[in-house]
């Protein structure tokens, strides 16, 4: 045997013109069989009614595929999210979810089962050993190789079965789609959703979870209250509006203040800020009398509310928002503005809905 000659078992005859893998012709030789079972030869090779119904089986398996795809598409955009089905032996499930599932995995399946039918069925059968040679193979090598593969196409034989070509490129083609729709899944855009809170002009603050609203004589210097915005409990969306509008109320000695903007934005010395952390959002909620320091009990960012919630420690890069106060005529706290920047940690779009004047993030 030549040294880079193909080999074939024993029984199997030799072709006409042996092709090595680098692509020369080389002479029949015979393959000393190292313990391979013997060769069998398929129907296919010999008998043309039976290569045409290979070809058939192999189709069916690529249109399965399609259908798969489409019962993938179809249950994605007319199935109820709600409607359930019961199923022997699992209980209650989802039918979208199950028809996505079956979809999908039938959509996989056959065109797996297509490709391995084709090839062991229609694709030459015929075995090849190479020696073992240096890692990079010779300018001559490539190009040989690149003759071999565009050998594999023709001897595929894809170009003179337009039935396996268009049913095989139609299930490639439709197995995409899935994964485009799935796209839609990832929206809609949050807009200004994540930059703005409940709080609006004229609201009271009231107490949490009491719900009580606060006169601005009930708190005492050093006194802290937990905060949100009056009639959030009748939104739709309570949970998702309470994560972003809830606030920390402080009262300070007004001489302990050391920042203009925030004695401004206050009322007397109480100062209100949001309470949800500029690192990733945890809830500010210790608060250090002598100090003057809330701490963020997740990873320790520390702000100093005398200085306008300044990050003094931590993780955290902005200062904790201020929301501006005042009274309303019976004397209750009220928001004077909403919130004029974005609250909780940053995010890309993050941006300020108007500039604060003389306030620095
Ligand atoms: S979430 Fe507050 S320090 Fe990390």
């Amino acid at each position: 045997m030549s040294d880079n000659a193909p080999a074939r078992t024993e029984d199997v005859p030799a072709p006409e013109h042996a092709v090595t893998l680098a692509g020369t012709t080389a002479a029949p030789t015979l393959f000393e069989n190292p313990g391979m079972p013997v060769h069998v030869h398929r129907m296919a090779d010999s008998d043309p009614r039976a290569a045409k119904r290979a070809e058939r089986q192999v189709a069916t398996m690529f249109v399965l595929s399609m259908v798969g795809t489409l019962v993938f598409l179809v249950s994605y955009f007319a199935v109820d999210l709600d409607d359930v089905v019961h199923i022997p032996f699992i209980g209650d499930t989802l039918l979208q979810n199950l028809l996505l599932g079956c979809g999908l995995g039938f959509g996989m399946l056959f065109i797996g089962l297509g490709a391995v039918h084709w090839a062991k069925t229609l694709m030459p059968d015929e075995e090849v050993v190479e020696e073992r040679h240096d890692l990079r193979s010779s300018d001559e090598t490539r190009a040989d190789a690149v003759a071999v593969l565009a050998e594999g196409g023709e001897t595929s034989g894809i170009g003179r079965r337009p039935l396996i070509k268009l049913t095989l490129g139609g299930a490639l083609g439709l197995f995409g789609l899935p994964f485009i729709v799935g796209l839609r899944d990832l929206g809609p855009m949050p807009g200004d959703w994540l930059s703005t809170t409940f709080w609006e002009t004229g609201m009271r603050l009231v107490s949490d979870p009491e719900l009580a609203p606060i006169k601005a004589s009930d708190v005492t210097i050093g006194s802290v209250f937990h905060v949100m915005p009056e009639g959030i409990d009748q939104t739709d969306d309570v949970l998702e509006q309470q994560a972003k509008a809830a606030v920390i109320l402080i009262r300070l000695d007004p001489t302990d203040i050391k920042n203009s903007k925030e004695l401004d934005w206050g009322y007397e010395g109480i100062v209100a800020y949001s309470k949800i952390c500029t690192h990733v959002g945890c809830p500010v909620g210790l608060y250090e009398q002598q100090t003057h320091h809330l701490l963020c009990p997740c990873h320790q960012s520390t702000f100093d509310v005398t200085d306008d919630c300044k990050v003094i420690f931590g993780p955290a890069h902005r200062r904790l928002p201020q929301l501006a106060i005042s009274v309303d005529d019976e004397g209750y706290l009220v928001a004077r503005q909403p919130f004029q920047e974005a609250v909780g940690p940053s995010f890309p779009e993050r941006g300020q809905r108007h500039p604060v004047k003389g306030q620095s993030s």
